[in-house]
Formats: structure tokens, sequence, C-alpha cells
């Protein structure tokens, strides 16, 4: 069997060393030093193709025959590839032990604004002792935008803190102790309900620039957002002009439309923008390679495997 890596910058030695830990069986090479060595003669197509980013020419000179493996959980960069085989499936990251630290992100965020971390902060700075109204869990409803794996993970340590939760998806879902919404239509009735709003969306279509002037301010006067999805979900002006008008109390933004964020971006100094560099759930590379690992083996049984992506759908 044959595997073909591509990984950009230096993280590929580390990718190259747990898979061919995991996976003995595979004659593993690595993009572009497969280009490098055939120079312009014909590559054997390998059987899979664990890619991250991948440049076009990767899928021209050495297509997989099995599938593609994308070694992430959001696939917005790999289906906008032009030269993305189609007669092939499309397997993506699912949890991979992101789902853990995606669920504290959102815990602490969500913590944070409930116990009023943005006001203590601006009264210690000025040494002011202000004791804020004691908030109910019941009067802070937490809506979570996406119940995928990381919407679900994060759902569940929710729970323990008596917020109401609520979620918003493109089908039906039933998620224990969310109050679930479904489609454009339920959208609006979701963000009245949201005075924390967490989006863990895929960037589609559908959803790029969702979160726009006219939506953002369906949410309650006060409430506050976390983007840890992609930064496209959200326009960053209307969030802006919202923070600036009163109207929301707060934004926690782990991604962005340019990454990095460019120094200029206003959101850097902005008084009630909290900022990570995409850092709430990074890839670990040993559950990643043990799920593609088993993943590979199931393919290679002929027995089915989750987390195929629909490449029209965008995730
Ligand atoms: N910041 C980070 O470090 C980091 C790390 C990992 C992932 N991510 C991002 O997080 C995203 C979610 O990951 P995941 O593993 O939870 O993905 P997932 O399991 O595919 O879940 C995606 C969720 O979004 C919903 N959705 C998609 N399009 C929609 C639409 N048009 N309208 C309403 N709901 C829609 C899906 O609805 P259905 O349930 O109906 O399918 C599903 O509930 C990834 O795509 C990636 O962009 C960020």
């Amino acid at each position: 069997m044959r595997v073909l890596l591509q990984f950009p910058g230096r993280g590929v030695a580390a990718w190259r060393e747990a898979l061919a830990a995991a996976l003995p069986e595979a004659t593993i090479e690595t993009w572009p030093d497969l280009r490098t060595a055939t120079s312009d003669r014909a590559v054997d197509r390998p059987d899979y193709a664990l890619v991250w980013k991948p440049p076009p020419e990767l899928f021209t000179a050495a297509p997989p025959a099995r599938a593609v493996f994308n070694l992430g959980a959001g696939v917005d960069a790999l289906v906008a590839v032009p030269t993305l085989p189609r007669d092939v499936p499309v397997i993506r990251l699912e949890d991979a032990g992101m789902a853990a630290p995606m669920a504290e992100y959102v815990v602490l965020a969500v913590l944070a604004a409930h116990r009023e971390s943005r006001a203590y902060a601006a009264a210690q700075r000025e040494a002011r002792w202000t004791p804020q109204p004691r908030r109910a869990p019941k009067d802070f409803g937490v809506g979570l935008l996406g119940l995928g794996v990381l919407g679900r993970a994060a759902a569940a340590a929710l729970s323990p803190f008596g917020f109401p939760l609520h979620g918003w998806s493109r089908s039906p879902r039933a998620v224990p102790g969310v109050t679930c919404h479904a489609g454009a239509a339920e959208l609006p009735a979701f963000l009245a309900r949201s005075r924390m709003l967490v989006c863990l969306l895929p960037s589609t279509a559908e959803t790029r620039g969702l979160l726009d002037r006219a939506r953002l301010a369906l949410l309650p006067v006060g409430a506050e957002v976390v983007n840890a999805g992609r930064g496209d979900l959200i326009v960053d002006a209307d969030l802006l002009a919202l923070l600036d008008d009163g109207h929301l109390g707060g934004a926690t933004l782990d991604v962005f439309r340019d990454e990095p964020l460019p120094p200029m971006h206003p959101f850097w100094h902005h008084p009630r923008v909290t900022i990570t560099p995409h850092v709430s759930a990074v890839t670990d590379i040993e559950s990643s390679v043990a799920q593609v690992a088993a993943k590979i083996r199931r393919l290679e049984r002929g027995e089915p495997v989750s987390g195929v992506v629909d490449v029209a759908r965008g995730y």
C-alpha cells in the first residue's frame, strides 16, 4: 500500500514518524519530495493521500486511487482545490483529540462572560470596587451554532452549569439537554435566545458571512459572541459596529478571515474583543494518525468509514 503525505512546513516529519508507527505495512512518500524525485516522469498513483491545504499540482501529479484524507476537521481549504479528485472519497478528521480542548475553550469563554470578567477587568484597571448583580444561569441562554462533533462536545461540557442550551444545525438534530433548531427559518428564534452565541460551523457557501449585521442584531442586547469555527462566518465590520453601538457586550475570537490576524486589524485593540491565535483545538498528531490508520484498514477490508465529506455541500 502506498501513502502520500503532505503537510506544510516542518511539521511533516512528525506526521511521517507517527504514520510509519501506526501503519507499518504502508510505503510512505512525502510531498513535495515525491515530485522532486520523479521530476517530469509520471508518478505511480498512491493508494491514499493524507493532506492539509495541498497545492493543486499534488492531485494532478499523484492522484490517489482509494481516498483523500484531510488532516484537520475543517475541509474548506481542501474542497476549494480545483484538482481535488472526484472519483474517490474525501474523509475528514472527526474529533481526533480536538473535541475536549474545544469544549474547554467554549466553557472558559461562556463562564467568563456569565461571571462578568470584562466588567471586572475594566473595574480593576481603574481600582474601582463595583460588584455586579448575580445573574442566574437560567437567564443566560447559550446558543451553539453547529451541532456537529465539536458543537455536541461543547454542549455536553456546558451541561453541568445550568444554562439553557440551544443549538442550530442544517438538518434537524436531537441532542440531550439542548433545544434544537434547524434551517434558515429557525435561525431568528435561535439567535433571540442566545445571550452567548458560540460558532462552531464549517465555512461553506451557505455559512460564509452568515453573521452579518442583521442577524447579529437579533441577539439580545449585551450578548457575547464566540467564534471558533472559521473567520469568514462573521462580517468583521458588522460585528465591530454592534460592539461599538452597545448592542453586543463582547467577542471571543479564535479564527479570522486572514490568519495571522493583520497587525492593523481593529479587533486587536478593541476593549471588548478577546483574541487567541487559532489555538482552541489544535490537531493532535497521534490521535489523528490513529484515526486515519484505522479508517485505511477498514477501507482495505471493504468496510464503510465515517467522516466522508459531501464535497458539493462543502463539509
Ligand atoms: N478553531 C479551531 O481550532 C478548529 C478546530 C477544529 C475545527 N474547527 C472548525 O469547526 C468546524 C466544525 O467542526 P465539526 O467537527 O463539529 O464539524 P461537523 O461535525 O461537520 O459539524 C458541522 C455542524 O455545522 C452544521 N452546519 C453546516 N452547515 C450548516 C448550515 N448551512 N446551516 C446550519 N447548520 C450547518 C452541521 O449541520 P448538520 O448537523 O445538519 O450536518 C453540523 O451540525 C469545522 O468545520 C472547522 O471549520 C475549528
